[in-house]
């Protein structure tokens, strides 16, 4: 069973972080050695690295090359905290909707909170890399235990999914995609049309690509045979991932989900969504709330290189959309599944299980 690595870190404080470009796959396998903040940033922004929780494992590990510089440049204990900060604000900010990054990124400034001021930043950086190494591992566990929680409660039969929520998108095996593989790995079998996930394809070249190299029988499809597929009967269940889920249940994820979770409805399939409480945003209520991404017009009018679309066109690009709750059978987290989707039963398992 092969399991993808999406980034690493390599030595310690003054170390380096690797990332697999996840925009040549699954042509190329091609890692990026990020040495500075600039270049994390870049990669977050142009999705070579992807995905809510591994963009905010990403952002960690770019606190850590904010302390390196900081010491690179023989900045002051004042100075480097500031440069941190500053960094911080960077890094947090290069994707708005997946709140994962802010909340990463603030976790791992939080623990600098309790240091002497006067530690150089390369005292700074260990601290950080302790955290940042931290939550890359507890990711790991939390996908495991939203792998075991989902694979309980999956109907037997095809599953329809949408984007990428592997391996290649966390720290671990995959939230809505743990889902999938530890029901396979139990010994269910079943097969899975994943959404090709216009305009960058993250379902047709990732989820695909993972789940041919765990031997699970993978269909792609266009995003818009998704409601003919549905009519036929043939899909159990519908499983997403999330990059902002609201106090309500409101649930931002990858454009196209919406439209999935009305068409599931239309035809009596149940639509789950799993992601880990760090997916939670509890400060804000209403889907409304959550910022929506918009991306380049490029993405839309040349995809793959390739152009689509005549000289002239303009393009219409969100990244996210945002499913309402009353839409969502369950949301599977790592604590187990929030069913029915309200305020109340979301406080509840929230507040009983959150650590810390
Ligand atoms: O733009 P992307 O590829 O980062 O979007 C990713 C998604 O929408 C995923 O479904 C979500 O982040 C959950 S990943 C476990």
């Amino acid at each position: 069973m092969t399991r993808p690595v999406s980034l690493r870190w390599a030595g310690d404080q003054a170390g380096a972080l690797d990332l697999l470009d996840q925009t040549l796959l699954p042509s190329r396998i091609e890692w990026i050695h990020c040495t500075d903040v600039d270049q994390v940033v870049e990669a977050i922004k142009s999705l070579r690295v992807r995905g809510a929780p591994a963009i905010g494992i990403a952002g960690g590990y770019g606190l850590v090359l904010a302390a390196a510089e900081a010491a690179r440049d023989g900045l002051t204990p004042e100075a480097a905290r500031a440069h941190l900060l500053a960094r911080a604000e960077t890094l947090a900010c290069a994707r708005p909707t997946a709140v994962n990054l802010r909340w990463a990124v603030e976790r791992c400034l939080a623990v600098l909170s309790g240091l002497a001021a006067d530690l150089p930043a390369s005292m700074l950086g260990a601290t950080l890399l302790a955290e940042a190494r931290t939550i890359h591992q507890e990711d790991g566990r939390l996908c495991a235990a939203i792998g075991r929680h989902g694979a309980a409660v999956l109907p037997a039969g095809d599953i329809l999914t949408h984007c990428n929520t592997g391996a290649l998108a966390t720290g671990g095996d995959g939230t809505a995609l743990a889902v999938i593989t530890t029901a396979w790995d139990q010994g269910r079998r079943f097969r899975v049309f994943a959404d090709e996930t216009r305009p960058l394809f993250q379902g047709a070249r990732l989820t695909a690509w993972e789940l041919v190299q765990r031997g699970i029988p993978v269909t792609v499809l266009v995003d818009a045979a998704a409601g003919h597929l549905l009519k036929t009967g043939r899909i159990a269940a519908c499983i997403v991932g999330a990059d902002r889920i609201t106090a309500s249940g409101d649930t931002a994820n990858k454009i196209g989900t919406y439209s999935l979770a009305v068409l599931a409805a239309a035809h009596g399939v149940p639509f789950f969504v799993a992601a880990p409480s760090s997916t939670f945003d509890l400060s804000i209520d209403s889907g409304d709330e959550i910022p929506i991404e918009q991306r380049s017009a490029a993405e839309v009018l040349w995809p793959l290189g390739v152009a689509a679309a005549p000289d002239g066109a303009e393009a219409y690009n969100p990244a996210f959309d945002v499913t309402p709750a009353r839409l969502i059978r369950g949301i599977i987290t790592e604590h187990g599944m929030i069913e029915p989707v309200t305020r109340e039963r979301i406080a509840e398992l929230l507040g009983r299980g959150r650590v810390g």
